[in-house]
């Protein structure tokens, strides 16, 4: 267990993105990005070498074998991602990225006109999972994660599909105690060979165990 990852490199993105929209405003979620830290600790106790892409988040870490990168936006993290994708062994992609940003980011903050509407033009970010997905060696594995919240598990095979994904983890929204901002999750695995495995509502470090310790059967 303990050097289960030994000489592994593992990248794992965390926390949410922020998409801006003026000098003082942005498009954001909210992830807090919990689950992914709790993984990367999790992975650098088991002997894995870990980079770690944050998104914004007030967490701190502080472990010899955690590199971590922050970046804002999602195009920050792709970039990242992209650039250190090669060299690793396993990618875990817990953050939630913003899946559109602001077309123009306004150099000065936008002024309130008296009675009109304001429209703000979205434009498509890059899916780092299918892009990594399809950069993707044999000997490499990349897991993604699931936010549903309808045909949950009919939902996130499709994504694992889309995306090229070994395995994918399902967040439960619907149970109380899980998901953003809570320090405990509930979560089924589905794997790409339709295999499942679902848990208990957990702590965020017991369930980043259990993700673990399949990612080290793998
Ligand atoms: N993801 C990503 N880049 C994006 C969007 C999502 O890498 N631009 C990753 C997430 O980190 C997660 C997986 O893809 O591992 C699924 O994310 P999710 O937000 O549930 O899926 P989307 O593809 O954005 O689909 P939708 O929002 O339409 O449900």
């Amino acid at each position: 267990m303990r050097n289960s990852l030994l000489h592994k490199k593992i990248l794992i993105t965390a926390g949410p993105t922020y998409e801006r929209i003026d000098p003082v405003r942005f498009i954001g979620n909210f992830s807090t990005g919990k689950m992914g830290f709790a993984i990367a600790e999790e992975c650098a106790n088991r002997g894995a070498e870990v980079v770690l892409i944050a998104g914004v988040t007030s967490l701190s870490v502080s472990h010899p074998n955690i590199r971590r990168i922050d970046v804002e936006s999602a195009m920050e993290m792709y970039e990242a991602c992209i650039q250190e994708f090669p060299e690793t062994d396993i990618a875990i992609l817990s953050a939630a990225v913003a899946d559109y940003r602001p077309l123009q980011s306004a150099d000065e903050k936008i002024k309130r006109k008296e009675g009109e509407n304001l429209t703000i033009t979205l434009v498509p970010n890059p899916d780092i999972a299918a892009s990594l997905g399809q950069l993707k060696k044999p000997h490499q594995l990349l897991i993604g994660f699931a936010l549903e919240t309808e045909n949950e598990e009919a939902n996130a095979i499709k994504k694992m599909a889309k995306k090229n994904l070994d395995f994918i983890v399902l967040n439960s929204l619907k149970d109380s105690g899980a998901g953003f901002g809570h320090d405990t999750n509930k979560v089924t695995i589905l794997f790409a060979n339709s295999e499942k495995k679902s848990f208990e509502l957990k702590s965020k470090k017991e369930v980043a165990r259990d993700i673990v310790d399949v990612i080290s059967e793998k």
